[in-house]
C-alpha cells in the first residue's frame, strides 16, 4: 500500500519517478497553471512541448516529458484540469481527485510520485493525495506468476500546508477503499459467505483495529430467527453468514448501524437472470465491502463514533432447496413476508440486517446495497441514490457523499407505494409494480427499521438507504480514480458520514 505525505519542498528538487503538474486548457490549448513551482527553464521546456504534442489540457488528459532541465524527478507528468486560467486553475476538489487519480492510472512498478497540483485549501491537498491513492489500484490477478504490484509506492504532495492527520486519513481511507474493491473483484467461485467472514476476520487482525467480529453461520441464523438471510442462502450449497462487526469507543459522541448487502452471487435464484445480467453479480455484494471497510476506518482513525456494521451474506442460486415465489418467510421480528420474485433477494437479506441493527437503538441506520436496476435506469453508473425516512439525513448523506467523491442524489419514498406490497397472504409482499421499483424496495425495507430506544412504539429510528446498483462497479473504460470493475464505492462516503457524527 502506498505511504501519504504532505511536502513543502521544491518541486523541482523531488526524486520522484514521477513529479505531476497541472495544465488548463485555454482556446483548446493545454498552458501550464501559474504556481507549478518549477524553474523557468523547466516550464519553458514543458511549454513548448505540450505545443508540439498538440495538448488541449481536458480533464484528465495526461502528458509526459522526460529529461525536463533543472529538474530532479526522472518524469514530469502534465495533468488537464479543463477549462481555466491559468492564474486561477479549476482547484475544486472533484477535479483535482479526477486529475491526481487519471496520473497514477498510468503509472506501473510501485511508483514514487509527486504531486505539485493547484490546491488552495485543506479540502484539495486531501482531494489530490486521495485521488492518488485510488487510482493507483492495481486488481489482484489470480496467477502465481503476477503477483498484484500497487501501481504507485509513495504519494507525496507539494503544499505549504503541514498536517499529519490529513495524510494519515488519506492512508486509512485510501487501504479500506482498496481492500472493498479486492473483495468484490474476488471472483465468486473464491468468495462465498464463509470465506467473506474468514476474510473480515483476518483483516481486523491485520490493522489491529479495535472491533469485535461476531459471525452467526446457518444453525446460528435459524436459532435467531433470520428467516430472509436462510431464505436467500438456502438455494446454494455455501451457506450464508451474518457478520457483526462493533467498534465501540469509550466516551463515543453517537451511534451508527451500518448494514450492508453482501450476496456474493446473485444468479436470480429459480427466477433466474439471463447470462448478459449475471456476468457482473459477483459485484453484488459491494455494500457489504464498503461497510466493512469503513468500519475498519473508523476504527483506525480513532473516531469518536461508535459503528457497528452488518454484513448480510449470502449466495442466491437455484436447486432443488433454492426459495420460491410464494414462499411465506418468517423474518428477524417476526414479520411475514411473501416472496415473489426470487431475484428479488437483496432486501430480503438486508430486512433482517435492518431489524436486527435497530434491537440496539443507535441514532442512526444507513444501509448500503447494490439492490435494483432501477437505480442504474433512474440515476446511471455514476451517482448512487439516497432514500431516507427524515429529510436531514438523507440530505446529510447526498452531501456527504458528493463531497467525499462520490455522487448521491435524494430520492423520495412515495407513500402510495406502499399499497403495491399489500398481500391477502403475509403481512407484506417483497416486491410491487416495476415502476418505481428502487422507490418500493425502499419502502420494503423502511418497515423494518424499529423505535429509538426512547421513543414511542410509532417513532422509527432515523434510517437511510443508498442504492449503489450502478456505481458499484465500472463495466466501461476507466476514469478518473475509477478503474475498470470494482469502484470501491460507498468507503468515502460512508467515513464522511461518520466524521460528521464525531
Ligand atoms: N442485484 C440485483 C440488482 C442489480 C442489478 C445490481 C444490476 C447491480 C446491477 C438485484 O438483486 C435484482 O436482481 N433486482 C431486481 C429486482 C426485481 C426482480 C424486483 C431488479 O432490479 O431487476
Ligand atoms: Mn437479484
Ligand atoms: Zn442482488
Amino acid at each position: 500500500m502506498p505511504t501519504v505525505a504532505l511536502t513543502s519542498s521544491e518541486p523541482a528538487t523531488l526524486a520522484a519517478d514521477a513529479l505531476v503538474i497541472g495544465a488548463v486548457s485555454v482556446d483548446g490549448v493545454a498552458t501550464l497553471v501559474r504556481d507549478h513551482g518549477l524553474p523557468r527553464k523547466a516550464a519553458t521546456h514543458i511549454s513548448s512541448g505540450l505545443q508540439t504534442l498538440g495538448a488541449t489540457g481536458k480533464a484528465e488528459e495526461v502528458t509526459g516529458f522526460v529529461a525536463v532541465p533543472g529538474v530532479k524527478a526522472k518524469r514530469v507528468l502534465v495533468v488537464g484540469l479543463g477549462k481555466g486560467t491559468p492564474a486561477t486553475a479549476p482547484t475544486s476538489p472533484e477535479v483535482l481527485r479526477r486529475a491526481a487519480g487519471a496520473v497514477t492510472r498510468t503509472l506501473s512498478k510501485k511508483a514514487a510520485v509527486a504531486l505539485a497540483l493547484p490546491t488552495t485549501s485543506a479540502e484539495a491537498v486531501a482531494a489530490v493525495a486521495e485521488g492518488a491513492y485510488a487510482g493507483s489500484y492495481a486488481i489482484r490477478k489470480l496467477t502465481a506468476k503476477d503477483p498484484a504490484e500497487p501501481k504507485v509506492e509513495r504519494i507525496e504532495v507539494v503544499t505549504s500546508l503541514s498536517d499529519a492527520a490529513l495524510a494519515k486519513r488519506v492512508e486509512v481511507l485510501g487501504a479500506a477503499r482498496a481492500w472493498a474493491q479486492d473483495l468484490v473483484n474476488t471472483p465468486p467461485n473464491l468468495l462465498f459467505p464463509q470465506s467473506f467472514a474468514e476474510q473480515v476476520t483476518e483483516k481486523v487482525a491485520e490493522t489491529k483495529a479495535k472491533v469485535t467480529v461476531e459471525v452467526l453461520d446457518e444453525k446460528a441464523l435459524a436459532k435467531g430467527g433470520f428467516g430472509g438471510i436462510l431464505a436467500v442462502g438456502q438455494g446454494s450449497s455455501r451457506k450464508p453468514r451474518l457478520v457483526t462487526m462493533t467498534y465501540k469507543p469509550r466516551g463515543a459522541k453517537a451511534s451508527v448501524g451500518l448494514v450492508g448487502k453482501g450476496i456474493t452471487f446473485d444468479s436470480g435464484g429459480l427466477c433466474i437472470k439471463p447470462p448478459t445480467g449475471m456476468v457482473t453479480m459477483k459485484c453484488d455484494m459491494a455494500g457489504a465491502a464498503a461497510v466493512a471497510a469503513t468500519v475498519i476506518a473508523a476504527a483506525q482513525l480513532k473516531l469518536p463514533v461508535a459503528v457497528t456494521g452488518y454484513l448480510c451474506l449470502a449466495e442466491n442460486m437455484p436447486s432443488a432447496e433454492a426459495y420460491r415465489p410464494s414462499d411465506v418467510v418468517t423474518m428477524r421480528g417476526g414479520k411475514t413476508v411473501e416472496v415473489l420474485n426470487t431475484d428479488a433477494e437483496g432486501r430480503m437479506v438486508m430486512a433482517d440486517g435492518l431489524a436486527l441493527a435497530s434491537e440496539s437503538h443507535p441514532d442512526a441506520i444507513i444501509d448500503i446495497a447494490t439492490l435494483t436496476g432501477a437505480q442504474m435506469i433512474a440515476l446511471g453508473n455514476r451517482v448512487a441514490a439516497v432514500m431516507a425516512n427524515e429529510d436531514s439525513l438523507r440530505e446529510l448523506i447526498a452531501a456527504m457523499g458528493t463531497e467525499a467523491g462520490e455522487p448521491m442524489w435524494p430520492m423520495p419514498l412515495p407513500e402510495d407505494l406502499r399499497a403495491t406490497l399489500d398481500t391477502p397472504n403475509a403481512d407484506i409482499a417483497h416486491k410491487g409494480d416495476q415502476f418505481g421499483g428502487m422507490l418500493t424496495a425502499g419502502i420494503f425495507l423502511s418497515e423494518f427499521i424499529g423505535a429509538p430506544k426512547s421513543g414511542k412504539d410509532d417513532e422509527r429510528i432515523p434510517w437511510a438507504h443508498v442504492d449503489i446498483a450502478g456505481p458499484a462497479w465500472n463495466d466501461k473504460a476507466p476514469w478518473g480514480h475509477t478503474p475498470k470493475g470494482a469502484t470501491g464505492f460507498g468507503v468515502a462516503g460512508l467515513l464522511s458520514v461518520l466524521e460528521s457524527y464525531a
